[in-house]
Parts: C-alpha cells; sequence; structure tokens
C-alpha cells in the first residue's frame, strides 16, 4: 500500500494505492467518516487484518470495494478512483 498525489479536476488529490499481482486499485485518501486523511504520516498505512484502518478514528476498510466494515463509519465506502497499469 502506498501513496501518491495527483491532479484530479484541477485539484491536488491525495490517493492510496494497492497493487496486487497486477491489478491495481485506488482510493481518495479522505475518510468518510470525518474526511480526514487515512494515513498516520504521508504514505504510511495502518493495516491490520487485511483492513485499511483510519489513522484518526479507526474505521476499519475491507480492501475489495473499500467499504468501511467497523467503526464510526460503518457501511460508507472510501471514493475510488480509476487506475490502470501502464506497461510501457
Ligand atoms: S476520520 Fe476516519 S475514522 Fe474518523
Amino acid at each position: 500500500m502506498s501513496e501518491t498525489e495527483v491532479e484530479l479536476d484541477g485539484e491536488r488529490q491525495s490517493l492510496v494505492l494497492l497493487r496486487a499481482g497486477d491489478s491495481l486499485r485506488a482510493w481518495l485518501n479522505i475518510c468518510p467518516h470525518a474526511g480526514r486523511r487515512l494515513d498516520w504520516a504521508p504514505g504510511k498505512f495502518l493495516v491490520d487484518q487485511g483492513r485499511l484502518v483510519c489513522a484518526a478514528h479507526g474505521a476499519s476498510f475491507e480492501l475489495g470495494a473499500g467499504v468501511c466494515v467497523a467503526g464510526p463509519c460503518r457501511g460508507a465506502s472510501l471514493t475510488a478512483v480509476a487506475v490502470a497499469v501502464d506497461a510501457a
């Protein structure tokens, strides 16, 4: 799991990147609970039992669809961002 910054719709945004084999997933680095960053320091994420844990208040997200499965925003989802791996 890593973090990168990109320009989206004219704004600088931090993304959470998760690569597994040839697949790459990305979400905005914004927690649906209170809008805080998910990492505790830039690019430093808490992962517990395969779930991403928000550093602010402990919401826990499964890493398939990015749904919160425990914590203060249970049932809410991270915002997915379409990305692709360029083999060039
Ligand atoms: S901002 Fe993430 S759990 Fe509160």
